[in-house]
């Protein structure tokens, strides 16, 4: 981040930026949770750690058990753990693998849980073929230990139909089969290899709009981002896992950056019988928030209460 832009953000806002990532809707988060004095909350997309940090400030009586599946969150926040002194403890995990993590590490059912769904700021930033901004192989995997195909695999693989469909579900891209159609004839020539030679393609086959505020690359680079890390499926199987591992009264609370994550949210809080939906209304980031994060824009807040018995 720019000094610039540091020097006009609102005191509180600033105070929670980290070169990392900047956590989006923090009072919404702290709100939503009722934090109360005792309990334990378990956030599992440590990222950064803004929000595990929010909590944990906020409520000095309190614990947290967070996760994250990118090691280098992991490392990272082991500064936070030495910060916290014994209230925050850190794991290396997939959050669809709840059940099982919790097993291992003989864990208890919590009082809150937090997810906040999709990338980090730092991971666009450093990590293969997440941005086309900069030339890399393109990978897109947030952990290439729990997934072996890449990015570079799917568009090199996939039939033109199937590059059609997954730009179109994940990336609700309108000229879906028009690239899908240029990226089979660009890697009959040469294999496609790296973030630039298939933005560059992209580029060649999107009519250029004014009324398309976005790079034209950036919804094939996020249904290729969401397919490879299994984005929606791990969603959908952690939240059945996360409403078991509530006690009564325990809030959940989760923020959606895409259409299909927030869906997935939605019909699970509202078919749950064991929780009681808090927000009938999605949830978004207030203008002041907006004015110093663009990303907070696309953030969709639901939250919901485990029911007594
Ligand atoms: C938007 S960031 C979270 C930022 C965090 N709330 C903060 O305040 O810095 C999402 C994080 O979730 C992690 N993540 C995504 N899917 C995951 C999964 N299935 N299991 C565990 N971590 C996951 C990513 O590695 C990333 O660090």
């Amino acid at each position: 981040m720019t000094l610039m832009t540091a020097n006009k953000m609102p005191k509180q806002i600033l105070e929670r930026t980290t070169d990392y990532h900047i956590p989006v809707m923090v009072d919404q988060v702290l709100e939503y949770l009722s934090l109360k004095p005792g309990k334990v909350y378990l956030d599992v997309t440590f990222g950064g750690g803004g929000h595990t940090r929010a909590i944990l400030e906020s409520q000095p009586d309190c614990r947290v058990i967070a996760f994250d599946w990118d090691p280098i969150a992991i490392d990272r926040g082991q500064a936070m753990v030495d910060e916290f002194e014994g209230r925050l403890q850190l794991i290396l995990g997939n959050f669809a693998l709840l059940y099982r993590i919790f097993k291992k590490q003989k864990l208890g059912k919590v009082d809150g849980i937090l997810a906040d769904f999709g990338t980090s700021h730092a991971q666009i930033l450093s990590k293969d073929g997440f941005s086309f901004n900069r030339d890399t192989p393109l990978d897109m995997r947030m952990s290439p230990s729990f997934y072996r195909k890449t990015a570079g695999d799917v568009i090199n693989t996939f039939t033109e139909r199937e590059l059609r469909d997954l730009f179109s579900r994940y990336g609700q891209e309108t000229y879906a089969g028009r690239i899908a159609r240029s990226v089979v004839e660009g890697r009959r020539k040469a294999r496609i290899r790296s973030t630039t030679q298939l933005a560059t393609l992209i580029e060649r086959c999107v009519p250029k709009s004014k009324a398309r505020k976005i790079h034209p690359a950036t919804r094939v680079f996020q249904a290729l981002r969401i397919y490879v890390n299994h984005e929606i499926e791990n969603i959908s199987i952690f939240l059945k896992q996360a409403a078991d591992h509530l006690n009564v009264d325990g809030r959940i609370v989760c923020i959606s950056f895409h259409s299909l994550e927030d869906r997935a949210v939605k019909q699970f809080f509202r078919s749950e019988d064991s929780l009681e939906v808090l927000t009938k209304k999605v949830v978004m980031a207030l203008e002041q928030e907006l004015s110093v994060n663009a990303s907070a824009r696309s953030a969709r807040l639901r939250a919901a209460q485990k029911k007594g018995v």
